[in-house]
């Protein structure tokens, strides 16, 4: 009984562990390193998948308020990088953090292939904007500060694990300004994070508005069925093609595997409150 009792209780704790407070951790560089450079199996990343859809979206476009971030089209690299900090703490995603924990997601070849599915998905150039108005100030700050690493077009660098911010929701870029200033993402880039710290807030509110005006290439884009607009817009993704890409297992199944660890999905999407009270842009 005593054996039973222990083993339960060790079960339990080592099923808890995810929710031990963050601890500032440098990733465990075994699992990083094997995830970039597994050969990754898209079948099984479609699958997995689900553990991601309810809040980036079935087709990873994430939600024009910034709530979520597009993660559609962005690079494996980078998508792994942050599979990894914030499993492990480095960046504050209470919401996230137990849809990445080993028991759900996996481990390396698990966070290789859904990484690499959803940066297979085409992305929605219709992203949330910021103050349009601005961009032009925007630019030339962009292409002073900014360019030499994320690119002159935004597109990231695969090798450095840098982001591309291309078609990225200006509510979901300015939270992560906020973040890397105020050290919630501690594994960011040092140089980046300096940088940031000497902008005014209209400088930061134009580079940003600027990078949200960069629409990925249109090879990665998925325009709505019979849609011949061309213009951007923040509207949601339609309704018809998100049940087009619907994936073939339920929503529901997401917490079949978290019922152990007692989380569902309304208290999920609900305790985002507190990272999501960015203001509008002004
Ligand atoms: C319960 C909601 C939720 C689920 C489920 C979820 N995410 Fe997220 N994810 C978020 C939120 C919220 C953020 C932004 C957090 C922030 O502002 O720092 C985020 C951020 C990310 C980022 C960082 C994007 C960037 O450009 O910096 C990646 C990558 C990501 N998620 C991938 C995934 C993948 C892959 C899955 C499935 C395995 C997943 N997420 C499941 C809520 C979720
Ligand atoms: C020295 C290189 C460097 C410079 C300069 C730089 N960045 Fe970054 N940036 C990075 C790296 C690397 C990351 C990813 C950090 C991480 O892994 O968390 C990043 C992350 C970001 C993110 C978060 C993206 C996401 O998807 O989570 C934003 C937004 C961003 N940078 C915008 C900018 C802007 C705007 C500028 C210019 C004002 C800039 N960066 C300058 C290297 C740089």
């Amino acid at each position: 009984m005593k054996t039973t009792v222990s083993i339960l209780l060790a079960g339990m704790i080592a099923g808890a562990s995810w929710a031990s407070p963050p601890a500032t951790q440098a990733p465990d560089t075994d699992e990083y390193q094997r995830a970039l450079h597994l050969t990754p199996d898209l079948n099984n990343g479609r699958r997995l998948y689900i553990n991601c859809v309810s809040c980036h979206g079935p087709e990873g476009w994430g939600q024009t308020n910034g709530t979520y971030p597009q993660i559609a089209g962005q690079l494996a690299g980078v998508i792994i990088k942050q599979l990894e900090d914030i499993r492990r703490g480095n960046r504050s995603n209470p919401i996230m953090r137990a849809f990445t924990s080993p028991r759900v997601l996996g481990g390396a070849q698990e966070i290789a292939d859904v990484a690499a599915y959803a940066a297979s998905l085409p992305m929605t150039p219709h992203n949330g904007q910021g103050r349009q108005e601005l961009a032009t100030e925007g630019a030339t700050i962009y292409k002073d500060n900014c360019a030499e690493c994320h690119g002159k077009q935004a597109q990231g660098d695969p090798q450095d694990r840098i982001p591309l911010l291309q078609g990225q929701h200006y509510n979901y870029l300015k939270r992560q300004f906020d973040h890397i200033r105020k050290g919630l993402r501690r594994n960011a880039d040092r140089k980046m994070t300096k940088q940031i710290k000497g902008f005014t807030p209209q400088q930061e509110t134009a580079v940003l508005s600027y990078v949200a005006t960069l629409s990925p290439p249109k090879k990665n884009w998925r325009r709505p069925a019979g849609s011949t607009r061309t213009s951007r817009s923040t509207h949601a993704p339609r309704p018809h093609l998100r049940a087009e890409l619907k994936p073939q297992i339920p929503v529901s199944g997401v917490f079949h595997g978290l019922r152990p660890i007692g989380l569902n999905l309304h208290q999920c999407i609900h305790s985002t409150t507190p990272i999501s009270k960015n203001r509008p842009p002004q």
